[in-house]
């Protein structure tokens, strides 16, 4: 059964919700990269042809021992710094991430130890390749609310610790790398975030799962052997399903808030295979100028890939303040989500 949410930040007549901007962004991968060439060691691939099907040359990959938080520190020091907020004034923490330190505690425990928010609660966000935007909206709330002044967002996946680097299919698409923002209360007159769009779909379970490690099949002997702690995909339907709801998704975000895609100044998509993003970018005309994609420097990194992309952004000159930015995302759920903002930084 699909179902979705339209969520609405900017106070409504008789409302006194908070507008909320993006106060700080940094982002953080190991590293230690790891290149097409290398894979052509590992299992029966070619650069061409991941460099064709997916657009993707190379993804960075932790050292043994090395564990989501880890990552998602670096990136939640950058975006505090950024902010001018220090961890003390951080009462929310929320991160977006497939692959958690443990099962418990969670990472965002994790986190707020090693970054020392001691006035902050909170958990991590089960959501797939829509980590972040659904981490996005959750801070968000958090903030428009007055519940918290800032909250720290990030999404961040060590996914080479749930790859199988024996099987083709997979081992080629995924990296490891993390993103954070600083959510903050916006003045009347700063750019914010205006709104968001989620969906999710369960019936898409089976297309994108790692079937072991739960309670439904907890490791034994048997599922390790069967090799069943990895991720498994049916990448045709995965592909189809992205590409039909990044314009449906799109549509219903822009309309609900009376915008038209032409009047987007960036689309920052989920970064999973170039052709999906050219696809899904395509059907909503916008030309290349307008479309972000970094995935050939990292792969897929699940939760990380739209923070990854907003601050090559930055970095590209390709981001100013005030810019209409559009942020979707389609992953294992199957999760859908998107998020408009005004770029604040
Ligand atoms: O972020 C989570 C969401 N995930 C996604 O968005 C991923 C969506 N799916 C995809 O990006 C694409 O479906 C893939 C990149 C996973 C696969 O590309 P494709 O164009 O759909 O290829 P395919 O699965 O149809 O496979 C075509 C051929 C097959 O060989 P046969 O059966 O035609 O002989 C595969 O066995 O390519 C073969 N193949 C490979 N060959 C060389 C599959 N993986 C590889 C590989 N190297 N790594």
């Amino acid at each position: 059964m699909v179902s979705h949410a339209v969520g609405r930040v900017a106070p409504a007549e008789g409302q006194s919700l908070r507008r909320v901007k993006i106060a700080g962004l940094s982002t953080y991968v190991p590293p230690k990269v790891l290149t097409n060439d290398d894979l052509e060691k590992l299992v029966d691939t070619s650069n061409e042809w991941i460099l064709q099907r997916t657009g993707i040359k190379e993804r960075h990959i932790v050292d043994p021992g090395v564990a989501t938080s880890d990552l998602a520190k670096e990136a939640a020091v950058g975006a505090m710094r950024q902010a001018g907020v220090t961890p003390d004034e951080i009462g929310f923490i929320v991160v977006g991430t497939t692959t958690p330190d443990t099962i418990f505690p969670s990472t965002a425990c994790n986190l707020q130890h090693k970054i020392g928010a001691h006035n902050a609660w909170g958990f991590d966000l089960g959501a797939a390749c829509s980590g972040f935007t659904y981490a996005l909206t959750t801070g968000m709330q958090m903030v428009a609310t007055g519940a918290h002044d800032h909250a720290l967002v990030v999404g961040a996946d060590v996914m080479s610790s749930i790859i199988d680097y024996k099987d083709r299919t997979t081992c080629v698409l995924f990296g490891d790398g993390a993103g954070a923002v600083v959510l903050s209360p916006a003045a009347e007159d700063e750019p914010h975030i205006i709104g968001f769009s989620h969906e999710i779909d369960g019936s898409g379970g089976p297309a994108l799962q790692m079937p072991a490690g739960g309670s439904r099949m907890p490791a034994s002997h048997e599922t390790v052997e069967k090799r069943l702690h990895y991720v498994k995909q049916d990448g045709q339907a995965v592909f189809k399903f992205a590409v039909r709801k990044m314009e449906e998704i799109a549509h219903r975000l822009l309309s609900k808030h009376g915008l038209d895609a032409s009047e987007i100044d960036l689309f920052v998509s989920h970064q999973a295979n170039r052709r999906i993003i050219t696809a899904a970018a395509e059907r909503l005309g916008l030309p290349d100028s307008k479309v972000i994609i970094n995935l050939e420097m990292y792969g897929n990194t699940t939760a990380g890939t739209i923070p990854l992309a907003l601050a090559d952004a930055v970095a590209q000159g390709r981001l100013k303040r005030g810019d209409l930015v559009l942020l979707i995302s389609v992953g294992a759920g199957f999760t859908v989500g998107s998020v408009l903002l005004r770029w604040s930084l």
